[in-house]
């Protein structure tokens, strides 16, 4: 049995099976742009059309752009404010009749960067920020997840950081790529003055374009670029799933390993 992993992002939501010990999806994504507006009936429904292409799960990780505790939604930047104090994790697991993880898109990419990508084995303060329709971040100390950070929305120069130097701001302002590094950059050296992380991995969609802007760009802390590219948040959804899973059962073995251990 493998892991469904299902990424909610502000233009598509996106799935596939996932080998959670390799890191890797088992089959192509499938995508279905993001329901406008983006409220819970609809993204629940849209969740539940991306899980009906797969077979051969038994348990799901969900993304959510934005605070997620104890799986319910706890802010909703980019998305309908039906999302307010949902009980999304509850919602998912009724309409998919299995047990559902949700967690903030950022941290299960971050998740996946740093079990399998470009944060792999690096010990201190780690930060993964993404850039796409707003900036999330995950913070790592020695490989573990301080969830739901939110510093893009640190306030920089009287704006909120991720209205100025999104993907978003960089595509709807139709910014140079020069100019959209200056702003970029503005940020970074913030989050680098408060946190001195070790290591900041760089993701969203628009890391594929990574050499671009970062050569542009003059901070002190190491950058790298995130590897696993689009498919981080799905990989990422599915491990904390797997991990979920582990704690919820008797000695910390999952129904897959115990599976696997028989048949083999
Ligand atoms: C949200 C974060 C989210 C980020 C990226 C921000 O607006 O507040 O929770 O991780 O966007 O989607």
């Amino acid at each position: 049995m493998a892991i469904l992993g299902i990424d909610i992002g502000g233009s598509g939501v996106k799935g596939a099976p996932v080998d959670t010990v390799r890191g890797e999806l088992l089959a192509e994504r499938f995508r279905v742009p993001t329901p406008q507006p983006s409220d819970v009936t609809s993204v629940v429904e849209a969740v539940a059309q991306v899980a009906a292409q797969f077979d051969g799960f038994d348990r799901v990780g969900v993304t959510f752009p934005g605070v997620v505790v104890d799986g319910v939604t706890r802010t909703a930047a980019n998305v309908d404010k039906s999302w307010l104090d949902a009980p999304a994790a509850q919602l998912f697991s009724d309409r998919l009749g299995m047990p559902v993880s949700v967690l903030n898109d950022a941290d299960a990419a971050g998740a996946a960067e740093v079990a399998f990508g470009a944060g792999k084995d690096q010990a201190g303060l780690v930060m993964m920020l993404t850039f796409g329709t707003g900036i999330g971040s995950a913070l790592f100390l020695d490989g573990t997840l301080i969830p739901n950070t939110e510093f893009g929305h640190l306030e920089l120069d009287g704006h909120d950081a991720e209205s100025r130097a999104s993907d978003r701001a960089r595509e709807t302002e139709d910014l140079s790529w020069e100019k959209w590094a200056n702003r970029v950059g503005n940020y970074l050296r913030h989050v680098e003055m408060l946190l001195s992380p070790r290591l900041f991995i760089i993701g969203g969609g628009v890391s594929k374009k990574a050499d671009r802007f970062l050569p542009l760009i003059d901070i002190r802390t190491p950058m790298v670029p995130a590897t696993l590219l689009n498919n981080a948040g799905i990989i990422g959804a599915a491990v904390t799933a797997e991990t979920d899973a582990k704690a919820a059962s008797p000695g910390g073995v999952t129904p897959h390993e115990a599976g696997a251990r028989v048949a083999g």
